[in-house]
């Protein structure tokens, strides 16, 4: 039996053990993903896109951090409890110091980064909802990081997340994403089981083909300071949504 996204409780999702495999240090994956990120957001005006979204956000506060140099409001939506009240709780109060070099590389690659990570952080708001149920063609940019093939085992409920993604952004919008790169079910701190959907950049490039346009996909190599989630690496994507979106 393969698992779907409602089959998971993402409320039991276990933000300090994902905290402290994936994002107390600036692992070189996550600054290769900020630095191919940050080349694309210095393309867009500063400030320019009324409203982005970041769909399954989890506890990660650096897509936030890079969308924050061009968007005046930010929805980090998120299906989890957990991670909702973990973005809260980081928003309303001081956020970890762990995210501070997130934040400073961040700002080193694109200048129009607010200068502190409160002010980053200032136009988030932290949203619980199913990133399926998202209104079509609403925000002028969306990013995601490892959810469409982190939600699912099935490809095409994989295609079907790719496809909300793309439709809750105008004609014309920008999209940031990074998947993982040929990753099964993958386990959390000592015991819990997440599901996962092995894709490559071929599959990854059929399912945006026919929904963008200015593509581009990319790959980087598994990082060896993170935990082994049995992956071949990342894939990072851009582009723009296209009218079939
Ligand atoms: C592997 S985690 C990635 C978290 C984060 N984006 C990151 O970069 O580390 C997958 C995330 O997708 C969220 N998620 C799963 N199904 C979802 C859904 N249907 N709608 C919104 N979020 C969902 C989970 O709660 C979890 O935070």
């Amino acid at each position: 039996m393969i698992t779907h996204n409602d089959d998971v409780d993402w409320d039991r999702w276990p933000v300090a053990d994902y905290l402290a495999e994936n994002y107390r240090d600036v692992h070189p994956a996550d600054a290769a993903v900020i630095a191919h990120h940050s080349a694309f957001y210095r393309r867009i005006a500063p400030g320019s896109v009324a409203r982005s979204v970041e769909c399954g956000a989890g506890p990660n506060l650096y897509p936030l951090i890079l969308a924050s140099a061009v968007s005046r409001r930010i929805d980090a939506v998120d299906a989890s409890a957990s991670n909702v009240a973990y973005l809260e709780e980081q928003l309303l109060h001081r956020p970890d110091a762990s995210w501070l070099p997130f934040h400073a590389l961040c700002r080193e690659l694109n200048p129009a980064v607010p200068a502190t990570l409160a002010k980053a952080l200032a136009p988030v708001y932290a949203v619980q909802a199913d990133v399926r149920s998202l209104p079509p063609r609403t925000y002028g940019l969306a990013s995601m990081h490892f959810v469409a093939e982190g939600a699912t085992e099935d490809f095409a409920e994989f295609t079907l997340f790719c496809r909300a993604f793309v439709r809750c952004v105008v004609p014309g919008g920008y999209l940031v994403a990074a998947f993982m790169q040929d990753m099964p079910a993958y386990r959390i701190g000592p015991a819990s089981r997440w599901p996962g959907c092995p894709v490559d950049p071929h599959a990854i490039e059929a399912v945006f083909a026919p929904l963008t346009r200015e593509v581009t996909v990319t790959h980087i190599d598994s990082d060896p300071t993170l935990p082994d989630y049995a992956d071949a690496g990342m894939v990072l994507l851009t582009g723009v949504a296209g009218e079939a979106g």
